[in-house]
């Protein structure tokens, strides 16, 4: 079969994920037959670079040797069990090494099976610790004190309602504003808007009065505060300093609200340490883990918890405090196997300094872009670099998004072997952790040459 045929053959029955799918009519549909390390490869034989890793999933590289025995042998024992009442080897080694590796106050696991659907369970568990905490403390009432949220500005959590509600990337969420919950929405400390010769700390700082003030107008109302740790990756890769983690930790801690991490998108190693919490030495009271947690090969996600939390929950029965919260697949043993195996491989070698190797090779290939004439920043977060496309560098005005000037990027890539696919004017690299010097190399002409491209005229 060739690409056409699998291309006419799909177009004829699906529906594509964040698509237009009218696009399709001059966009081309690219059938993928296999995937190594981090390339991929059509059914004619062409190979693409993931510089994306597959949506952020992907860290030690397509069909891994390892990951690929382990699942093969879980799936010869157990594939598949219900978790309420029954559990499994998986489950259990998985659970105890995500307790050992993250941060010290996190000692729960509760699994669904997605990054929204984690953010839906950090959001309720949230809520009806509240609700559990005035059943025990005596002052329970029918109307609940607590049912907000506060959230940044430019975040994205998912796409389900809850985890859309609490996001603010409004090319997602606008459409369905009716249906939505409305968070107390805060400033980002994205540093990018931040005055010439401003540390990033320092706008950081500058930014968190905004938060603090939220906190202090509306603390006795609000269930969680629910932020994207150093990079809104989702909202045009935009970053921050973690002193804004530290002082948000400490903050909800003074006016008693709870602290939601979603590492969905930049938790295992993504911004340089495993987990992006630990560049400001902070414990958050849920953090959402996804998207890498399997090494891209299956749908997993868990909400990590502390002590304190789960044992508002726990009491008998008939006290109506148990967290009535299921998915079918939740903990999966095939899921929780190629995680385990994912664990094994960041043991294997010291995965984060060699990865400050390839982060280094990735800043120096795009540091020309610096000088760009409609390159308005050139960013990094550890593994992440993200170019923002101007249409005028002096006020850093954007192209209009009608311009589609990112896709000019993409069809370049495409059309050279590798995979981009920009977010609106912000082409940018968040590639497997198995990419060497000479692929960083290719990445970064593709890249250079779809921005000239795509910013000539
Ligand atoms: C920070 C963050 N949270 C949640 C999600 C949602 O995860 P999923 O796409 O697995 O539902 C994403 C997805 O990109 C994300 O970046």
């Amino acid at each position: 079969m060739t690409n056409q045929e699998w291309k006419e053959r799909d177009l004829a029955v699906l529906w594509h994920p964040c698509t237009q799918m009218k696009d399709h009519e001059k966009l081309p549909m690219i059938p993928i037959k296999r995937g190594k390390g981090v390339w991929l490869e059509d059914f004619e034989g062409k190979q693409y670079l993931d510089a994306i890793s597959s949506w952020w999933v992907n860290i030690f590289g397509h069909s891994n040797a390892h990951i690929n025995a382990a699942v093969s042998q879980q799936m010869s024992e157990l594939e598949h069990v219900l978790l309420a009442g029954f559990t499994h080897e998986p489950v259990i080694r998985l659970s105890e090494k995500l307790v050992e590796i993250t941060p010290p106050a996190l000692t729960r696991c509760f699994y669904t099976d997605n990054g929204s659907s984690a953010v839906e369970v950090a959001l309720k568990m949230s809520f009806h610790y509240w609700l559990n905490k005035e059943k025990q403390d005596g002052t329970f009432s029918k109307k609940p004190k607590r049912t907000k949220f506060i959230n940044l500005s430019n975040s994205y959590h998912g796409e389900t309602l809850g985890a859309l509600a609490v996001g603010d990337v409004s090319l997602y969420k606008e459409t369905y504003e009716p249906l939505l919950m409305h968070p107390i929405t805060v400033p980002s400390p994205d540093s990018y808007g931040r005055e010439a010769g401003e540390s990033e700390a320092d706008y950081a700082i500058r930014q968190f009065a905004e938060m603090e003030k939220a906190l202090e107008q509306h603390a006795g109302e609000v269930c969680a505060v629910i932020i994207e740790p150093l990079v809104q990756v989702a909202g045009n890769v935009r970053m921050y300093d973690p002193v804004y983690l530290k002082m948000l930790r400490k903050a909800c801690d003074e006016h008693n609200v709870l602290f939601i991490a979603d590492e969905v998108a930049v938790g295992f190693g993504r911004t340089g340490t495993l987990f992006a919490c630990e560049q400001a030495d902070i414990s958050p009271d849920f953090l959402c883990l996804s998207k890498g947690i399997t090494g891209g090969y299956l749908p997993l996600a868990v909400v990590l918890t502390t002590d304190t939390v789960y044992q508002l929950f726990y009491d008998d029965y008939e006290n109506l405090t148990a967290f009535l919260h299921s998915h079918s697949y939740t903990g999966n043993a095939l899921g929780c196997s190629a995680a385990l195996a994912t664990m094994e491989l960041f043991e294997q070698r010291d995965v984060m300094q060699d990865n400050r190797v390839l982060a280094k090779h990735m800043a120096d290939s795009v540091a020309e872009l610096v000088d760009h004439p409609h390159i308005s920043d050139v960013r990094q977060c550890g593994m992440i670099v993200a170019m923002e496309m101007v249409k005028d560098k002096a006020n850093k005005s954007a192209y209009a998004w009608q311009e589609r000037r990112g896709l000019k990027v993409y069809e370049h890539a495409l059309a050279n072997g590798v995979l981009l696919r920009p977010l609106g004017n912000v082409v940018y690299f968040m590639p497997p952790y198995v990419i060497n010097e000479d692929e960083i190399t290719l990445m970064a002409k593709v890249a250079r040459d779809g921005i000239a491209l795509a910013t000539k005229t």
